[in-house]
This record gives C-alpha cells, sequence and structure tokens, in this order.
C-alpha cells in the first residue's frame, strides 16, 4: 500500500505524513510552496495537475489522503470565490481524476455541516450548514456519495493533539490562559477527536477499504468551556473560563452550536476505539512538562 498525503504542510496532513512515514510507509507529501523542504512534491490544486505526481505510481495500490483545504470558516466566508474553488470546484476534479488513476480517496468532511440545534448527530441526520465552510463540506459529501462510490468520507470535528502546534486548541488555551481569562462560545458541543485517532482510522479506511461516509468522532462530547476546564485543572491553573454568546465574539460568518456526533457506525463497522480526552490532556501537559525541563 503507498499513501499520497496531499496538502502535506496543514495541521492534519503534517502529521499524517509524519506518522505515516515513521511508521514506515510508502508516502508521498504534496505542498503547494515551490522550493519546498521535507521532500514534498510541488502540487497547487489550482493549476497543477496531479497525474504529473500518479504517473509515477502505475500499478501500485495507492491511497490519497485529501488535506489540501481552506479550512477557515471566517476565510470561506470572506474570500468566498477562492476558497469554494479550493474546497468544492478542484477538490472534485481532483478526486475524479484520482479515481480514474484507480487512487482510493479519503476525504476529510466536518461537523459544521450541521446547523447545531440539536446534536449526537448520525451519518443518517440532514446536513443543514450555516456558514459557507459547512455548506461547501456538504456539497461535497453529496457529490461523492452521488458520484464516487469509492472514496470514503471522514466526517471529523475539532482535532485535538498532544503537541503544540498553534491550530491545536491545547496551545490555543495555553496561550490565552496567560491573560487569566479563557473566552468559550457558550454551547459549542463538540465530539473533540484526538489526531492519532484521525490516521488510525485513515489506514483502517484504506486497508479494509472503506467507502461512504463515517463520523471520526471522540465517545464523549464536550462544550469547549468544559474541556478547557479539564484542562486547566490538569495544568494545576486557575484561570477564568468565560462563556460568551457567538455574537460576542467578532466572527464573520455564523458558527453552530451543539455539534456533536455519534461514533457508532464506524466503532460497529471496525471495531475500532477512541482514546479519551482526559489521556489527551495528560500527555499534551506532560510534554510541556518535559519541555520546561530541557
Ligand atoms: N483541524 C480540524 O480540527 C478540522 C476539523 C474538521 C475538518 N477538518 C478538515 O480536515 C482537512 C485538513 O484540515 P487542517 O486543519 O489540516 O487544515 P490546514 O491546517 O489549514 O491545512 C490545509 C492544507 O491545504 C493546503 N492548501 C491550501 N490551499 C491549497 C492549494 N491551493 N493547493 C494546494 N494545497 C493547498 C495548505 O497548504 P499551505 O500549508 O501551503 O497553506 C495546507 O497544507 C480540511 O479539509 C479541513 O476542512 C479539519
Amino acid at each position: 500500500m503507498k499513501y499520497m498525503v496531499i496538502g502535506a504542510t496543514g495541521y492534519i496532513g503534517s502529521y499524517l505524513f509524519t506518522q505515516l512515514k515513521k511508521d514506515g510507509h510508502d508516502v508521498i507529501g504534496t505542498s503547494r510552496r515551490r522550493h519546498t523542504m521535507n521532500g514534498f512534491t510541488y502540487y497547487d490544486i489550482r493549476n497543477s495537475d496531479i497525474r504529473d505526481i500518479t504517473s509515477e505510481l502505475s500499478g501500485e495500490n495507492v491511497t490519497a489522503i485529501i488535506c489540501v483545504a481552506e479550512a477557515s470558516i471566517d476565510r470561506c466566508y470572506e474570500d468566498y470565490e477562492s476558497s469554494y474553488d479550493i474546497n468544492v470546484r478542484q477538490t472534485k476534479k481532483l478526486i475524479r481524476t484520482l479515481s480514474q488513476e484507480g487512487i482510493q480517496s479519503i476525504f476529510f468532511s466536518s461537523d459544521s455541516v450541521f446547523d447545531g440545534t440539536k446534536g449526537n448527530y448520525t451519518e443518517e441526520s440532514p446536513a443543514n450548514a450555516c456558514n459557507q465552510y459547512g455548506k461547501m463540506k456538504a456539497e461535497m459529501e453529496q457529490y461523492l456519495l452521488a458520484n464516487e462510490s469509492d472514496s470514503c468520507i471522514l466526517r471529523i470535528p475539532k482535532t485535538v493533539n498532544i503537541t503544540k502546534e498553534k491550530q491545536n486548541i491545547l496551545t490555543q488555551w495555553a496561550e490565552e490562559m496567560k491573560t487569566g481569562t479563557i473566552r468559550c462560545i457558550k454551547g459549542n458541543k463538540m465530539s473533540f477527536i484526538y489526531m492519532k485517532d484521525i490516521y488510525q482510522a485513515c489506514l483502517t479506511a484504506s486497508k479494509r477499504p472503506l467507502h461512504g461516509l463515517y463520523h471520526i468522532a471522540g465517545d464523549q462530547a464536550y462544550t469547549r468551556a468544559e474541556l478547557a476546564k479539564k484542562f486547566c485543572d490538569k495544568l494545576g491553573v486557575s484561570v477564568l473560563i468565560q462563556e460568551c454568546p457567538a455574537e460576542e465574539f467578532a466572527f464573520k460568518d455564523i458558527r453552530p452550536l451543539d455539534i456533536s456526533m455519534s461514533n457508532l457506525k464506524w466503532k460497529k463497522e471496525t471495531g475500532c476505539q477512541f482514546i479519551d480526552m482526559d489521556s489527551v490532556i495528560e500527555a499534551y501537559v506532560g510534554n510541556c512538562k518535559e519541555r520546561e525541563m530541557d
């Protein structure tokens, strides 16, 4: 099995690329930056032809993990045209071409496809996104389910890791903590997932292989404030955790509130389990303390 991580410089893509390599898999990672380091292959979804890369791979069993996206909710709103081009138009073309080349795609969708009025959504729950980012993801899901039956859609919530990336919400809270207050969107409840579980899900989806839509989501949902409190308690730091309505933040586009998701379909079909947030927080805090001692 060979892997392509398309968009290997982002939060999730860089983790998957590094971990696949560490575990001895044969993997190609792409970046849109020219003169790129770390052995990446140049690829910009807006103007490159993926066949320039796949032509080297003929005869091999390949899975492409698509991590290319404009993943910021507010940028999707502010810069709608270019975000739509990346997230929908070019991604559809990419997956079509990969499929013609006999390559299975794993596509990441998001809990933002839901309007957040109910929570505990399943794969059967109707999508009803309230922001542009979620609408783009919902359009991709519909397209893939209707036209690309070999592809696998992993719908994921906010992804948490045990290391200090700036996109990691634990790192963001650790920074905010220095002001004495952590502000959280009131009622924003999610099934936070550990990065390593996403990695394991990609391996499982490619090896079986699995097709269709799956929720890769933690067993337990937390509001941001609940998880932030766990984090502060573990660090032993006393901080004011302030829950404020979404309208009090300077967001450009709407935030759905309770977008918790059920992971039962995935667990039933694969037997896989997910790592709980207490363990993730404990490992993150342990890593921070180790770094302080270095
Ligand atoms: N992180 C989460 O918690 C989360 C939650 C739900 C769903 N997702 C989904 O998971 C996927 C990965 O998310 P992420 O958090 O890793 O996003 P990210 O950190 O923003 O990474 C996006 C990647 O896309 C690349 N990219 C952007 N425009 C490109 C272009 N025109 N051509 C080629 N590459 C381009 C970026 O390259 P540069 O590094 O050069 O900018 C980067 O490698 C996305 O589909 C996202 O919507 C993420």
